[in-house]
C-alpha cells in the first residue's frame, strides 16, 4: 500500500460501483486526520490541495508531508494538485511526486482550455501521473477569489474534450457550488446522465460539502468515481478547535492538536460511508 496515481484508485471504484473520497487538506491535522480515518476504514482516499490555498498552507512544506503520509499509509493513497491555476504550480506538484494534477482552465473558451489542458496531460506523462479536467463551471470559489455562476457541462463538448485531450478525469458542473450551500443544491442528474453516455473516463464531482446521501449515491451511479469534499473538513476542524478552547481555562497545544485531527477524522469517515455504499 502506498502512494498511487489517482487514475488506478478511479477506475477501481468505477469497477465496484463506488466512488473515492478527495479529501482537501491545508495543515498537518488535516492530513492525519484524513489518513486516520482511511486507515480505520481501510479504504484508499485522495489527498489534495487547491493552488489557491498555497498562501496559508506553502507548496513546499504541504507537498513532502501529503507525499510521506501516503507513503507510510497502510491503504493506497493518491496525492492530488486541485484547481492549479498556474504550468508553474503543475510543474513543482509533479516534482514533488504528487501522483495526480487537475489545470482548472474551465473559465478559459473551449478551444483554449483544450490547448493548456492537453500541455497538462504531456507534462503528467513523464511522471505517470493522472490527468483531471473541468468543463463548464462549478459554482462557488475554489478557483480563484471570484464567485462563479453555475454553467452546466455540455454533454456533446465533453466527449469532443476528452478525446482531443487525453486526460484521465473530468470534473462536471451539474448545478454543484464549492462552499457551504444556502440550501440543498438541485443536481441536473439529467445532464449528468447524459456526460456519463458519451464520455468513457471516469466523472469527477466538485463542491461536495452538503450534498445528501442520495444525492451523493445517485451520483455514483451515474458516472462519480471521485467526490471533492474540503469545507466540511475545514469546518469541522474549526469547530472541534472552538469547542475545545472555550472549554478549557488553559488550553494545550497538543490536546488542541488532537480535537482538530478528531474533527477532520469523523467528517472524512462519515463521507466514507456513504461513498462507498455502507
Ligand atoms: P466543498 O468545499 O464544497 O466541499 O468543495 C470541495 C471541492 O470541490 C474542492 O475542489
Amino acid at each position: 500500500m502506498s502512494l498511487v496515481p489517482m487514475k488506478k484508485l478511479l477506475l477501481d471504484a468505477e469497477k465496484q460501483q463506488k466512488a473515492v473520497g478527495a479529501f482537501s487538506v491545508g495543515n498537518m491535522e488535516m492530513v492525519r486526520g484524513a489518513l486516520r480515518a482511511a486507515e480505520a476504514r481501510q479504504e484508499p482516499i485522495i489527498l489534495q490541495i487547491a493552488e489557491k490555498r498555497l498562501t496559508h498552507s506553502p507548496l513546499e512544506l504541504m507537498a513532502p508531508m501529503m507525499v510521506s503520509a501516503a507513503e507510510h499509509a497502510s491503504v493506497d493513497i493518491a496525492v492530488h494538485l486541485d484547481h492549479g491555476l498556474t504550468l508553474d504550480c503543475i510543474d513543482k506538484a509533479l516534482g514533488y511526486g504528487f501522483s495526480s494534477v487537475m489545470l482548472d482552465a474551465s473559465l478559459l473558451p473551449f478551444e483554449e482550455n483544450i490547448a493548456v489542458t492537453k500541455t497538462v496531460v504531456e507534462k503528467a506523462a513523464a511522471y505517470g501521473a493522472t490527468v483531471e479536467a473541468e468543463l463548464g463551471v462549478v459554482g462557488g470559489n475554489e478557483g480563484d477569489s471570484a464567485e462563479h455562476i453555475i454553467q452546466c457541462t455540455d454533454p456533446k463538448k465533453a466527449a469532443e474534450f476528452v478525446n482531443t485531450t487525453g486526460v484521465d478525469a473530468l470534473a462536471v458542473a451539474i448545478g454543484n457550488a464549492h462552499g457551504n450551500y444556502p440550501t440543498l443544491p438541485e443536481l441536473r442528474f439529467d445532464v449528468l446522465e447524459q456526460i456519463h453516455q458519451t464520455v468513457s473516463i471516469p466523472l469527477v464531482l466538485h463542491g461536495g460539502t452538503g450534498m445528501s446521501s442520495e444525492q451523493f449515491r445517485r451520483a455514483i451511479s451515474l458516472g462519480i468515481c471521485k467526490i471533492n469534499i474540503a469545507t466540511a473538513s475545514f469546518d469541522a476542524l474549526a469547530k472541534e478547535a472552538k469547542q475545545y478552547l472555550t472549554s478549557v481555562s488553559t488550553p494545550d497545544y497538543f490536546q488542541l492538536s488532537e480535537e482538530m485531527v478528531r474533527g477532520v477524522y469523523e467528517n472524512v469517515v462519515r463521507h466514507l460511508q456513504i461513498f462507498s455504499n455502507q
